[in-house]
């Protein structure tokens, strides 16, 4: 089960890759958690994304494309993978073509979580974090029981630096110009599938499970 989700930021990727992950057993590659990864330990790659995140551009594609290669040819990716904000240009979607080729993990699907662009900014400037595990919450959407503390694991939440109204008004014009030449890419090698994004994050899920299943038969 080789898998891209697509989405624009604040779409519903990350919560329903939780979801897919833990239901299918695929590792979750997103290159969004690898870059703050890489700029919580302050490595070269994060000191690098960082200069982009924070603006709310996207990392140059030398960059993203290296690191999704090299996690592309783990062995935990041999019986499938999902792919979770990569590709976001069309050259990485070429890269991402040469690369699942060679190493003979090729794309079954492509996800596009397909939403509302009215309703993004509220999801994301009201998303919230653990800090311990890492599951996603929004403060109306997807409460907390205990409010600043997350259900699973009782870490305390936090809200990512470029979820700010600033930050998030530029990432969303700026994936918005890529996204269409990206469909368009996808839909032309036949992979494409799209899923109604608004609705709840349940039935979004009932919905990318039952196209799963099928790959299963
Ligand atoms: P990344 O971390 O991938 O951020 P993003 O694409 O902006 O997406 P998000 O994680 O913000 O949104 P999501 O779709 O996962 O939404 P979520 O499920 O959390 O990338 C960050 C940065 O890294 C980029 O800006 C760029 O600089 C760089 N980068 C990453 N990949 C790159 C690449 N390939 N090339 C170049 N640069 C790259 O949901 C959002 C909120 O909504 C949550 O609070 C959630 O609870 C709520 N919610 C979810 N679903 C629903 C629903 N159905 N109804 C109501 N609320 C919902
Ligand atoms: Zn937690």
């Amino acid at each position: 089960m080789n898998l891209v989700l697509m989405g624009l930021p604040g779409a519903g990727k990350g919560t329903q890759a939780e979801q897919i992950v833990e239901k299918y057993n695929i590792p979750h590659i997103s290159t969004g958690d690898m870059f703050r990864a890489a700029m919580k330990e302050g490595t070269q790659l994060g000191l690098k994304a960082k200069e982009y995140i924070d603006k709310g551009e996207l990392v140059p594609d030398e960059v993203t494309i290296g690191i999704v290669r090299e996690r592309l040819g783990k062995d935990d990716c041999k019986n499938g993978y999902l792919l979770d904000g990569f590709p976001r240009t069309v050259a990485q979607a070429e890269a991402l073509e040469v690369i699942t080729t060679e190493l003979e993990r090729t794309i079954n699907y492509v996800i596009y979580i397909d939403v509302d662009t009215n309703s993004l900014m509220a999801r994301l400037t009201g998303r919230r974090i653990c800090k311990e595990c890492g599951a996603t919450y929004h403060v109306v959407f997807n409460p907390p029981s205990k409010e600043g503390k997350c259900d699973k694991c009782d870490g305390e939440l936090y809200q990512r630096a470029d979820d700010n109204e600033e930050t998030v008004a530029n990432r969303l014009e700026v994936n918005m110009k890529q996204t269409q030449p990206l469909l368009d890419f996808y839909e032309g090698k036949g992979y494409l599938q799209k899923i109604n994004g608004d609705q709840d994050i349940s039935k979004v899920f009932v919905d990318v499970d039952k196209l799963l299943g099928g790959i299963r038969k």
